[in-house]
C-alpha cells in the first residue's frame, strides 16, 4: 500500500471515449461497421450508456467520488458530420461538458479521436488518405477555437499503436479473417473502394496507417497550438509491462521497437504522453510465456498483475523522457473484488515509480463506467461503476469506493 502522499495537484481522474458511452454515433464509421454483415463487432454500440444524455450525471459522478480530472473524448463524427460541415450544437454540446467539469473542479482532459471517425473519413480510405492529415487539423482547430482555453490537456491520438501490438496477440484466425470481412462488407455497402477504420485494420496496411496518423498527430497538435499555445498536447499509447524471463531479450527487444519505438519517439517532442496500461506479459528467447495453469487471470486472458503500470510507466519516461499521464489503466473482469484488490497496489507501485525520478502528472481509470468494448461490445466490463443496459441506471461498485479512498487521501494509505 502507499504510504505516503502523491504531490499536491495531482490529477486523479477516470476516463470514458464518446462512442463507447454516448450511443448513437450514427455518422461515425464505427457505427456503419457494426452494422454491416459480415462485422466483427459482437454487438452494435446502440444507446451504449446514453451518456450523450446522461453525461452530467457522469460528470457529477466523477465528482462525487472526489475526483480532479475527467477524460472524455470528443466525437469527430458529430462535430464534422459532412466533410467541411461543423455542426455548432455539437460543439456546443461539447463546450457544455467542459464547462461543468471546470464548476465541479475537475480539468477536462479530452481526447480528439478516440479510434472513431466519421463515415465520410472513413469512405475517403482513413487515415490512409494522403489528405486526412489535413483534415483532421482543421477539425482540431474548430474544437480548440470553440474551448481549448477551457481544457487542462488535449490528447491528440488515442492508440495509434493498438493494431500493431495486437499482431503481438494470439488472436484466433478467423478474427483476422473477419477483420478483412467486415472492411470489405464495408466498402461495398458504403460503394467506395477502400473504407477504412483505425481500430479494424489489414495487417499489411498497419505501417501505411501508422504514417498517415503520426503526420495526423503532428498536424493536429500544430493546430491546436496555434489556438491555444500554452495547452498540453501529447497522444495516448498502448503499453504493456513486456518482461524478460531468462536471459534473452531479443523478443522482447523486438517487440518494443515494432510496437513503440514510432510513437515514444514522436512522443520526445511532446508536453506529456499518454501511458494505457493493461497487462505484463513475459517473454523468453522462444516468444510469450504463457501463465501458470492457476494463475488468476483477467477477461482478455492475461494474468492479472498490478505492478505492470509501474513497468509500464518507468520503459515510457526513460525512452521518451516527457511527462507522464496515466491516461488508462484498469482490470476487465466480472468479478469486482479482484478491482477492489487490484487498484490499490498498482497506484502504490506508480507512486514509488515517482519516487525514483519519474514526472507523473495524473492517474486516469479505465473506465468510469461498464461500456462498449469495442469488438466485445457489452460482454466485457472495465467500470467502476455498473450501468443497467436496459435503464441506463448508474451504480457504482465497491471498486469506486476503494478509488474514491485513495484519491481523497491523495495516495495515501487510507
Ligand atoms: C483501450 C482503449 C479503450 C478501452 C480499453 C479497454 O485500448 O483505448 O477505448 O477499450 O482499451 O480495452
Amino acid at each position: 500500500m502507499t504510504v505516503h502522499p502523491f504531490p499536491d495537484g495531482f490529477l486523479w481522474g477516470a476516463a470514458t471515449a464518446g462512442h463507447q458511452v454516448e450511443g448513437n454515433n450514427t455518422n461515425s464509421d464505427t457505427w456503419f461497421a457494426e452494422h454491416v454483415e459480415p462485422t466483427v463487432f459482437m454487438d452494435v454500440s446502440g444507446d451504449a450508456c446514453d451518456s450523450y444524455n446522461r453525461w452530467e450525471e457522469d460528470v457529477d459522478l466523477a465528482a462525487s467520488l472526489g475526483l480532479n480530472a475527467y477524460r472524455f473524448s470528443v466525437e469527430w463524427a458529430r462535430v464534422e458530420p459532412e466533410e467541411g460541415l461543423f455542426d455548432d450544437d455539437e460543439l456546443g454540446h461539447y463546450e457544455g461538458i467542459v464547462d461543468r467539469c471546470r464548476e465541479l473542479g475537475l480539468s477536462p482532459i479530452v481526447t480528439f479521436n478516440h479510434f472513431t471517425a466519421p463515415h465520410w473519413f472513413a469512405m475517403r480510405g482513413g487515415w490512409l488518405d494522403p489528405d486526412a492529415p489535413a483534415l483532421f487539423a482543421r477539425y482540431c482547430r474548430v474544437v480548440a477555437d470553440r474551448f481549448g482555453d477551457r481544457i487542462g490537456f488535449a490528447v491528440t491520438l488515442n492508440e495509434p499503436n493498438i493494431t500493431r501490438m495486437l499482431t503481438w496477440m494470439d488472436l484466433p484466425p478467423f478474427v483476422r479473417e473477419l477483420e478483412a470481412a467486415t472492411l470489405e462488407a464495408c466498402n461495398v455497402h458504403a460503394g467506395v473502394p477502400r473504407y477504412r477504420l483505425s481500430n479494424v485494420m489489414l495487417p499489411e496496411e498497419i505501417e501505411e496507417f501508422a504514417e498517415g496518423m503520426e503526420a495526423g498527430h503532428r498536424a493536429g497538435k500544430a493546430a491546436i497550438k496555434e489556438v491555444c499555445p500554452d495547452l498540453p498536447v501529447g497522444l495516448s499509447i498502448a503499453v504493456m509491462d513486456d518482461r524478460v524471463v531468462g536471459d534473452d531479450s531479443s523478443v522482447r527487444d523486438r517487440k518494443r521497437v515494432e510496437c513503440y519505438g514510432r510513437w515514444l519517439g514522436l512522443a520526445r517532442e511532446d508536453d506529456f504522453v499518454g501511458v494505457q496500461n493493461y497487462e505484463a506479459i513475459p517473454y523468453d528467447g522462444a516468444g510469450e510465456v504463457k501463465p501458470d495453469p492457476g494463475v488468476p487471470l483477467n477477461s482478455m486472458g492475461s494474468a492479472i498483475d498490478p505492478t505492470s503500470l509501474a513497468g509500464a510507466v518507468r520503459y515510457v519516461h526513460d525512452e521518451a523522457g516527457v511527462p507522464i499521464m496515466v491516461t488508462e489503466h484498469g482490470l476487465c473482469h466480472e468479478d469486482d473484488s479482484l478491482r477492489v484488490g487490484f487498484i490499490p497496489p498498482a497506484i502504490a507501485g506508480l507512486r514509488e515509480v515517482m519516487d525514483e525520478g519519474v514526472p507523473v502528472i495524473g492517474y486516469m481509470h479505465w473506465s468510469l463506467l461498464d461500456n462498449f468494448e469495442w469488438i466485445f461490445g457489452y460482454s466485457k466490463h472495465y467500470g467502476i461503476v455498473a450501468v443497467d443496459r436496459s435503464t441506463f441506471e448508474r451504480t457504482p461498485k465497491p471498486s469506486a469506493a476503494v478509488y474514491s479512498a485513495i484519491v481523497r487521501a491523495n495516495g495515501a494509505e487510507g
